[in-house]
């Protein structure tokens, strides 16, 4: 505002200066134009007068001379005339003068007597009185003056006039000046600056739309060009900004197989890694005269495979398949994955005894169902564990060979096959770094003390530097189990067990899966399956699908599922020949003769469930039992409306999750039991209780009759914790706990 004033009070100044100015030269021309009219008008006069004064002077006719000087009187400003003799005495005026002069007779003697005779102005009875004298030369030498009085009072009054008039026009001009400036500045500078000014208010809070400022006109045009070039890079900044924050969060809180690779490198100081498992990763099987690689079925294949595929290292697990050591090198070692090798297999040959002893027997007849509380009874043989300790010590005689020519090894066993392995390991290698990840539940201390080697079991575990499990409340179970079986020192608030100057780490680590391979595998499979072609292609039509897959075991709760797609359909009959229920189902842990049973039984209760609701071209429930591969599975997930996983008890259950990574469309339901560890993070499936049935009906419906955008917003919300949650993330938590821990304190302690 205020150089709008400055502006305005230039803008007057000059105007005023201009004005004065050009008032003052015209009063002053006017002045004089008017002044020398008075002038030549009266020396005119004078000089008309002049000869008949100076005849009738001569004549002493002095009457004469005053009529001539009273018709001088009534002419236009001319106030009169006057005659003087040489010694100033008035001879004769106009009558209107004459008391006039008698007034002022003083001032007019002076100025006879000054004997001047260039004509002068004074003010006289309220008038100003232009007076111009003439010497007129008389007969004898004598001379007389005669004096015209003219009122020049008009003049002033004249250029008062013209004053007047440029003051007038002044004021108007002056508000006009300030009423055009004022709009002038306001509609081309103070406006398009106001804008221009929240314009990029909006443009530094990033709500500008477009490039291009809101201002037009030839004095803004640097000022746009340039600030349309600092919109462009602002803008372009701000986003590179937020890429850059986004992918540092993203980096941050994403884990991807080459962060892990990096932190491991870091982290093992380019040591390698070495995991150990009962099941291998690739197994090698006969069909007819070729050698095939299958991959087999379960959640510890699932999630370790891509870690090692990252990180590389050694994989030391049972070669089970038939043509296993066909293809192996002289020290059982095998680079795979055999499309692109990534890290060594190390096979272990077992007897059929020892196979029978340790697997079938005390692992799954026994450790198995102890630690599911699934009700199927345990079952433990004194020949079984011998089995199981030797095969353990086989285990443990590959890895020290393994790990030998490596200085401090970093070593992962898993599952509940090697509880012997980790103190094994750590007699012979006290450097070595050993982690024990415990894939499937752990049991209240009532349920593992059933256990008649139930010491040496925690003994063997207490070895390791750092147990996993699958979640707090498994912690929390084996820690109560430790503290119920052994003499140790248990620190609660730290979840350690301290026992002979050891210390082990309890700690939950949730298992997860590769979150971007369900992906490839859907676009190895090409065009995006239709429910329909998948269905014509087993003989079956209908609207709706649920899919379950499952290792055949009794935890699964497989039974429960189909008796609940069956009560499901009785309850909603409208969805008989609508909807179909896939079952996979991967045999497993065959020679058990509880699986046996439960194989049986399960084949009845789908033939059952089928009989009652046959119909042409039509299933209810349609059992595959078979091992399929990852892409095969891909298909399902992708085409099911609805995924029922209702394990009776389950450490994790990764089929779960890899449903969830699948549905990139958002679409799809989970079921899920509350008694897998899946559900304490997948919150968002509908959760239920197997056992359950009415419960697993309703809920199949619900899912099929869920708002899509509910379905939608669920799966978006259990797909972004995956997402961060993968199986990287895990492997990274793994090892950088393990590698974290104080190995020369230990080893003091030890001493
Ligand atoms: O998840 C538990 C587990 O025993 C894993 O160790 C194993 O990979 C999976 O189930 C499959 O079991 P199996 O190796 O006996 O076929």
């Amino acid at each position: 505002m205020r150089i709008t004033f400055k502006l305005i009070i230039s803008l007057i100044v000059v105007v005023v200066f201009v004005a004065v100015v050009s008032a003052w030269l015209n009063v002053r021309h006017e002045k004089v134009k008017l002044y020398e009219e008075v002038l030549s008008r009266s020396a005119l006069l004078a000089e008309s007068f002049k000869e008949s004064v100076r005849n009738n002077l001569a004549a002493k006719n002095y009457a004469s001379v005053q009529r001539l000087a009273d018709k001088f009187q009534s002419q236009k400003q001319l106030e009169g005339v006057a005659v003087y003799d040489s010694g100033g005495t008035r001879i004769v005026s106009s009558s209107a003068l004459t008391p006039v002069l008698a007034v002022h007779k003083e001032a007019i003697d002076a100025l006879l007597k000054e004997g001047r005779d260039n004509p002068v102005t004074y003010a006289m009875a309220e008038k100003k009185m232009f007076l111009y004298p003439l010497f007129v030369a008389l007969d004898g030498g004598d001379t007389a003056r005669i004096i015209i009085f003219t009122n020049v009072s008009y003049i002033d009054y004249n250029l008062y006039k013209i004053w007047k008039r440029t003051l007038i026009r002044l004021l108007v001009q002056m508000v006009l000046i300030s009423l055009v400036t004022l709009l002038t500045i306001r509609w081309n500078l103070v406006d398009p600056v106001i804008q221009m000014a929240e314009w990029m208010k909006n443009l530094r809070m990033g709500n500008a739309h477009g490039h291009v400022p809101p201002i037009k006109g030839d004095i803004f045009a640097p000022i746009a060009r340039e600030a349309t070039t600092l919109a462009t890079n602002l803008q372009a900044a701000r986003r590179a900004a937020q890429n850059e924050a986004r992918l540092r969060q993203e980096g941050e809180s994403l884990w991807t197989p080459e962060r892990l690779k990096e932190l491991i490198k870091m982290k093992m100081d380019g040591r390698p890694l070495f995991v150990v498992s009962n099941r291998e990763p690739y197994m090698n099987i006969k069909e007819g005269k070729d050698i095939k690689t299958i991959i087999p079925a379960g959640g510890l294949v699932t999630a370790l495979d891509p870690i090692l595929k990252a990180a590389g290292g050694t994989w030391v697990a049972h070669g089970s398949g038939e043509a296993d050591f066909e293809v192996t090198d002289d020290n059982n070692r095998i680079k795979v994955p055999p499309e692109e090798p990534a890290y060594t297999l190390r096979r272990v040959p077992l007897s059929k005894e020892e196979e029978d002893g340790y697997y079938y027997g005390f692992s799954n007849e026994g450790i198995w169902p102890l630690c599911h509380i699934a009700h199927i009874r345990p079952i433990f043989r004194k020949e079984d564990w011998k089995y199981y300790y030797e095969v353990n010590k086989k285990f443990a005689k590959t890895v020290l060979e393994e790990i030998a020519d490596v200085k401090e090894p970093c070593v992962l066993i898993q599952d509940y096959h090697f509880t012997l392995l980790p103190g094994m390991i750590k007699a012979v290698r006290p450097d070595a770094r050993v982690a024990v990840f415990w894939h499937i539940p752990w049991p209240n201390p009532e349920t593992f003390g059933i256990c008649p080697w139930q010491r040496e079991l925690v003994m063997g575990l207490l070895g390791a530097d750092l147990i996993g499990f699958q979640t707090q409340f498994y912690c929390n179970n084996f820690l109560d189990t430790v503290d119920r079986t052994l003499e140790s020192r248990i620190d609660w608030e730290h979840f350690s067990v301290q026992k002979e100057g050891h210390t082990t780490i309890i700690k939950p680590f949730p298992i997860s899966v590769d979150f971007q391979r369900p992906d490839r595998d859907a676009k190895a499979l090409g065009e995006k399956p239709e429910l329909k072609t998948v269905l014509k292609e087993m003989g079956l039509k209908a609207e709706f699908l649920g899919v379950g897959v499952d290792r055949i075991d009794y935890t699964k709760g497989m039974l429960e599922r189909v008796k609940a797609v069956d009560r499901f359909l009785e309850k909603y009959p409208e969805y008989v020949k609508r909807f179909t229920f896939v079952q996979l189902g991967a045999p497993s842990r065959t020679h058990i003769p509880q699986y046996h049973r439960f194989l049986a039984e399960l084949h009845a209760e789908v033939d059952r469930v089928n009989w009652k609701f046959k119909a042409k071209d039509w299933k209810a429930i349609a059992f595959l039992e078979k091992h399929y591969d990852h892409k095969e599975i891909t298909k399902f997930y992708k085409i099911a409306d609805v995924c029922m996983v209702t394990s009776l008890h389950d450490g994790m259950n990764l089929v779960a999750k890899e449903f969830v990574a699948a549905s990139d469309d958002h679409r799809g339901v989970l079921i899920l039991s509350r008694f897998a560890g899946a559900s304490r993070e997948l919150k968002d499936a509908l959760i239920v209780n197997p056992y359950d049935i009415e419960q697993m009906a309703d809920a199949i419906y619900y899912s099929l009759t869920m708002p899509k955008a509910e379905v939608e917003e669920r799966m978006t919300r259990m797909r972004q914790d995956l997402h961060e949650n993968n199986i990287y993330k895990w492997a990274a938590n793994l090892t950088e706990e393990l590698m974290k821990l104080r190995m020369d304190d230990f080893k003091l302690t030890s001493v």
